[in-house]
């Protein structure tokens, strides 16, 4: 289940840190890579060499290497890794990553991991049942982590009680099983299209619009965290596509995102066209920057471009699932059921730019799914990376 899984391996200051010796023993021999980052702390309990030798890999505690000055970047450590897995999680350490408080370089790992984050919390049973333990926890939770319950037992303190950190064998069963079921689109090749078109008028201007490519990316994500290997088109847009399942393809123009969405699509399983596709391109584009004249003001003769989800559904095979969105003002379901069957989609996303917190450039977006059998399913304001997991949940379910 963990052979050739990136495993970051979180290590924070407490007594059940000699455990995590083991676990790391076990994730090796189950095939996954292993990369430790240890708190400072950490390592007043177990050595770096231990670590090291084990691994198979330097271990990662500050944010520079002293002797080379070269920086230890936790964006690529974030997206290197298919797991994080911190044990024992310390009091200290789970309420800086409730509160984001990135001082250190475990806890500014965990900021930007992308993968799912076990935490196998280890503490003394009255820190432990402290409210502001218990608080910062259930953030944690809400936050989409996976948090592994100590066990009842002795402590170090000799105290018994809520505290002891799980078995490491338990931890890697815990790992094992999220693989198990949290992998459903391993295997598959996806494609989603995200962001605007530019459609250039001369060489410093273009038509454009105000998609953000979020809700696109949010897509792109899912699927690479559920194992499906992306290839996302993406036209220009400020954010960063975060997975190394993820092969972006930038494109400008309609014309560029037609030839490479054409392209990519016969090796697809499935294809979400979450684009805003410029509806016309510039026929009469100037070479040179057009000047402010006087008198005449210029005009801009436009072109159809082509439109890529028609083009990918008259291209389907069967067994490939295509997926289109809508983004309509007015008749959004008699619209968009429209352009499902014009398109040849399997279903179609409606949402609606009127809607506050829906649509374009927002965090949150509210959906309607229509599929071609008439039926539709109608979700509640969310983050555009839940809308995302609703989604992929619809497409996977008819794929089987
Ligand atoms: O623009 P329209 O409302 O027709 O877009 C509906 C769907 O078609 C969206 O999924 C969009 O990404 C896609 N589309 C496209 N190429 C175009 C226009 C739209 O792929 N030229």
């Amino acid at each position: 289940m963990l052979a050739g899984k990136h495993i970051i391996l979180g290590i924070c200051g407490g007594i059940a840190a000699y455990k995590s010796v083991y676990l790391l023993r076990l994730f090796v021999k189950a095939g996954a890579e292993v990369q430790v980052v240890i708190t400072p702390a950490g390592k007043e309990f177990i050595t770096p060499v231990t670590l090291s030798s084990l691994s198979g890999k330097p271990v990662i505690s500050e944010f520079f290497t002293a002797n080379t000055g070269s920086w230890n970047s936790h964006v690529d450590l974030g997206l290197w890794a298919d797991a994080m897995v911190i044990a024992p999680a310390t009091a200290s350490t789970i309420g800086k990553m409730a509160n984001g408080i990135a001082d250190n370089m475990l806890v500014t790992t965990y900021l930007s991991a992308k993968a799912p984050v076990f935490i196998a919390p280890a503490m003394d049973l009255d820190m432990f049942a402290h409210p502001s333990t218990q608080r910062n926890l259930q953030l944690l939770r809400e936050y989409g982590n996976h948090i592994i319950e100590p066990a009842s037992g002795e402590l170090a303190s000799h105290l018994v009680g809520k505290g002891r950190m799980e078995e490491p064998e338990n931890i890697l069963k815990a790992v094992e099983e999220f693989f198990a079921q949290g992998q459903d689109l391993a295997g598959l090749k996806i494609m989603v299209t995200a962001g605007p078109t530019r459609e250039k008028i001369d060489p410093v201007r273009y038509i454009g619009n105000y998609s953000s490519g979020k809700m696109g990316y949010a897509i792109a994500e899912e699927c690479a965290v559920r194992g499906a290997e992306v290839t996302l088109i993406s036209g220009p847009v400020s954010i960063k596509a975060r997975h190394h399942r993820i092969n972006v393809v930038y494109v400008e123009s309609a014309q560029e995102m037609h030839d490479a969405a054409v392209s990519a699509f016969p090796g697809c399983d499935a294809a979400v066209m979450c684009a805003a596709v410029a509806d016309y391109a510039v026929e009469n584009y100037a070479a040179h920057k057009i000047k402010r004249e006087h008198d005449e003001v210029p005009v801009i003769r436009l072109r159809k471009n082509p439109d890529i989800a028609a083009a990918l559904g008259a291209m389907k095979r069967k067994g490939q699932l295509l997926v289109g969105f809508a983004l309509e003002t007015d008749n959004g379901v008699a619209n968009a059921t429209e352009k499902l069957h014009r398109k040849h989609l399997d279903f179609i996303v409606l949402n609606s730019p009127n809607e506050p917190g829906a649509g374009f450039m927002t965090d949150t977006n509210r959906v309607t799914i229509i599929d071609r059998d008439g039926a539709s399913r109608e979700y509640e304001l969310k983050d555009k990376r839940l809308v995302a997991r609703d989604i992929i949940d619809v497409m996977k379910e008819m794929m089987e």
